[in-house]
């Protein structure tokens, strides 16, 4: 059984009368484990698509089984319950809280969990210790280079252990020495943890540290397979 099961889903957006249709019936199956890189054009439906499978927002047609589960028709705080268990997500922007030091920012959604402190502290170091960064935990997030303070905000989207993990461009910031410090970090949690991984980037060599990539054309799937091959296949 796949982790993610969508079949059909469309997205439109309405502001006033004028509707945008932006995804047009996508199916995209993604197993335990996977480790998938999302590509398209700006403005292709990208973080569309994320916003949906990360249920921050809703399709206006198609099904989504998620975990083993139909998520299709629950209601928004429903959606909440079954993002917060099963969803890590990792934007563009790290947006740490910079007047809490790193371990503090990523024991936090397990304080809100209403977890005691010290067992919020002791898992949140644990995590630090997974994204390489066991001594920095006392830190101020100023105080960490963009690589870092990205690899905080992993580590805080992974505090509570959810299976998956959506990254919209997160290395969008960030330089080339830190670009590969992160993904270095994401290949790792997926190859150690069997974590399932979807990232949106708009590089080439971002995407050929995943196992597989599809692409996004103007709301459709125009390709889905081994990230190496697709250049072949653009040829042909
Ligand atoms: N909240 C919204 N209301 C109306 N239109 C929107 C909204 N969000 C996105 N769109 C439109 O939907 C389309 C797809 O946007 P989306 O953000 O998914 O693209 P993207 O592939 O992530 O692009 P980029 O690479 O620039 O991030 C665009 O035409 C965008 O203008
Ligand atoms: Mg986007």
């Amino acid at each position: 059984m796949s982790l993610i099961e969508l079949s059909g889903v469309c997205k439109s957006y309405r502001t006033g009368d004028v509707v945008t249709p932006v995804l047009f019936g996508i199916d995209l199956q993604v197993g335990r484990g996977d480790y998938l890189a999302l590509m398209g054009p700006s403005g292709s439906g990208k973080s569309t698509l994320m916003n949906l499978l990360g249920l921050l927002d809703r399709a206006d047609a198609g099904h989504y089984r998620l975990d083993g589960q139909d998520v299709t028709g629950l209601s928004a705080a429903q959606h909440a319950g079954v993002r917060n268990r099963t969803i890590g997500f990792v934007f563009q922007s790290f947006n740490l809280l910079k007047r809490m030091n790193v371990l503090e920012n990523v024991a936090l959604p397990l304080l809100y969990a209403g977890q005691a402190r010290a067992a919020a502290r002791r898992r949140a170091q644990e995590v630090l210790e997974q994204v390489g960064l066991a001594t920095l935990g006392h830190r101020m997030p100023n105080q960490l280079s963009g690589g870092q303070q990205q690899r905080v905000a992993i580590a805080r989207s992974l505090v509570n252990r959810p299976p998956l993990l959506l990254a919209d461009e997160p290395t969008g910031n960030l330089d080339t020495r830190t670009t590969s410090e992160v993904l270095e970090v994401i290949g790792q949690l997926n190859r150690e943890q069997g974590l399932t991984i979807v990232i949106v980037t708009h590089e080439a060599d971002v995407a050929r540290h995943a196992k597989r990539l599809v692409k996004l054309k103007d709301g459709v799937v125009v390709y889905d397979g081994a990230p190496q091959d697709e250049r072949q296949e653009v040829a042909a």
